[in-house]
């Protein structure tokens, strides 16, 4: 195989066979192909794109990388939520305990922060001593017995997404319907779901920004889903500002745990209640989505769902006091309030700017071996439409020094303005599944 002619032939829009992926995929995890000949293939997919039978051949070859995890006799639907990346967004850390005290399994594969956007392993890691990197068989043992597993890819798990996940995070090469329906796919499907539910996001701060392009990559994951005999459903969501407040590793864990608790920000909730009742009702587990979210809510207030959290966190060796005391997480020792610089309406919180502004502060990566700092974030309380008057608190800043709280200063001055009127995206805009569509708002 020759790797050169394989990227001139897609720079020039050509289509490769599915044996020349597969044989391209396993040459990539064995270490025979380099990371420089990867990324200019993916930056030549981001431009030309993949024929159909092109995606499923990627999508099977990814998959084909590592093993599945299986459930024979397992006595419950086994389903996920996989998101396609936001700012702010940590409903996975919610939605795994949540469904787990719900009574189904969930065996949630996730990603690092990718581009601009935060991911839920690192978010994860940010709780000391938690362990990402499971093995087949501790994965399955945990859910089995407790409900729920959050892992990562490893060598043994979708080995060919984590090498190429940490190389599109850094070669801007994030941004590709095929690419990310690849990438999320082939978690999901070595998954052995029985349903999945899919939170496209659109917006400034998503992936794919306009509508046409989120709904076009629903279609497609749902497509893939549905042709591996799992039930997909999407839902569209805003990522036009970030969802909730906290944004960065370690304050979204701790936001996380103030929801499981009852005291999650009502965007949050939404969304989370949202996600949670499509499985739950695709899973036959709830009859209707008022029982579903009736259900979801139940173990939110009887404390189930964040016992489920703290079993969790305890079973892959993270310190279970953080659920208690969020000041045994990491915490960064610079800390100023951003205030409004004057009076009016938020027009807009943009996640991008924020999302970069994160990483700027070290809670992301620019380069393949970088180290992220759990503690450092914004936690942002304004949103679009509310009207602030001058020197209202709007956000907090979490540094390491002086510099990181000068840079969040900055990201923050770029993300929010202030005028005369704002207008939001809706929360929840669409709901695709393989029969239909329906605009929810
Ligand atoms: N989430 C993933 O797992 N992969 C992507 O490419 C984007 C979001």
């Amino acid at each position: 195989m020759l790797v050169s002619g394989l990227i001139e032939r897609k720079r020039d829009g050509g289509v490769l066979a599915p044996g020349e992926w597969r044989e391209l995929l396993a040459a990539y995890v064995a270490g025979r192909v380099p990371d420089y000949q990867m990324s200019a293939l993916c930056m030549a997919v981001v431009w030309r794109g993949l024929a159909p039978e092109e995606l499923r051949a990627l999508t099977d070859a990814m998959l084909a990388s590592g093993a599945r995890l299986t459930w024979e006799g397992i006595d419950r639907p086994v389903v996920d939520k996989h998101s396609t990346g936001g700012v702010g967004d940590k409903t996975s850390l919610l939605l795994a305990p949540m469904l787990a005290a719900c009574g189904v399994a969930v065996p949630m594969i996730s990603g690092r922060g990718l581009g601009h956007t935060g991911g839920t392993l690192d978010k994860l890691e940010a709780i000391p001593g938690f362990r990402t990197a499971l093995t087949l068989s501790e994965a399955t043992a945990q859910v089995r017995r407790i409900g729920a597993a959050m892992l990562g890819q490893t060598d043994e798990i979708c080995p060919a997404d984590r090498k190429l996940y940490a190389l599109r995070d850094v070669t801007g090469t994030v941004a590709s319907v095929p690419l990310i329906a690849a990438s999320i796919m082939s978690k999901k499907l070595a998954e052995g779901l029985d349903a999945l539910v899919l939170d496209v996001k659109r917006g400034s701060g998503a992936f794919l920004a306009d509508d046409a392009r989120a709904i076009g990559l629903a279609r497609t994951m749902i497509a893939l889903g549905e042709a591996a005999g799992c039930r997909t459903v999407a839902v569209v969501t805003a990522m036009d500002r970030p969802l909730g407040f906290a944004c960065g590793n370690a304050l979204e864990v701790e936001e996380a745990i103030a929801a499981l608790r009852g005291e999650g920000p009502a965007d949050l909730m939404t969304v989370t209640r949202a996600l949670g009742a499509e499985l739950l009702c695709a899973a036959g587990v709830a009859a209707d989505s008022p029982a579903a979210q009736a259900r979801l809510a139940e173990v939110l207030r009887s404390g189930a769902a964040l016992e489920r959290f703290r079993a969790i966190v305890e079973a892959q060796g993270g310190n279970p006091a953080i659920v208690d005391d969020p000041a045994a997480l990491p915490q960064a020792p610079c800390r100023a309030v951003y205030e409004a610089p004057v009076a009016g309406v938020i027009m807009t919180v943009a996640p991008r700017p924020i999302g970069h502004g994160v990483i700027t502060l070290g809670g992301g990566r620019t380069r393949l071996e970088d180290d992220v700092d759990p503690a450092v974030g914004f936690v942002i309380t304004a949103k679009p439409g509310q009207r602030v008057a001058r020197d209202e608190p709007l956000a907090t800043i979490h540094a390491r020094d002086d510099a990181g709280l000068a840079a969040g200063r900055r990201a923050l001055d770029e993300a929010i303005t202030i005028g005369e009127a704002g207008a939001a995206l809706p929360l929840l805009s669409h709901r695709i599944t393989a029969r239909w569509e329906e605009v929810l708002a």
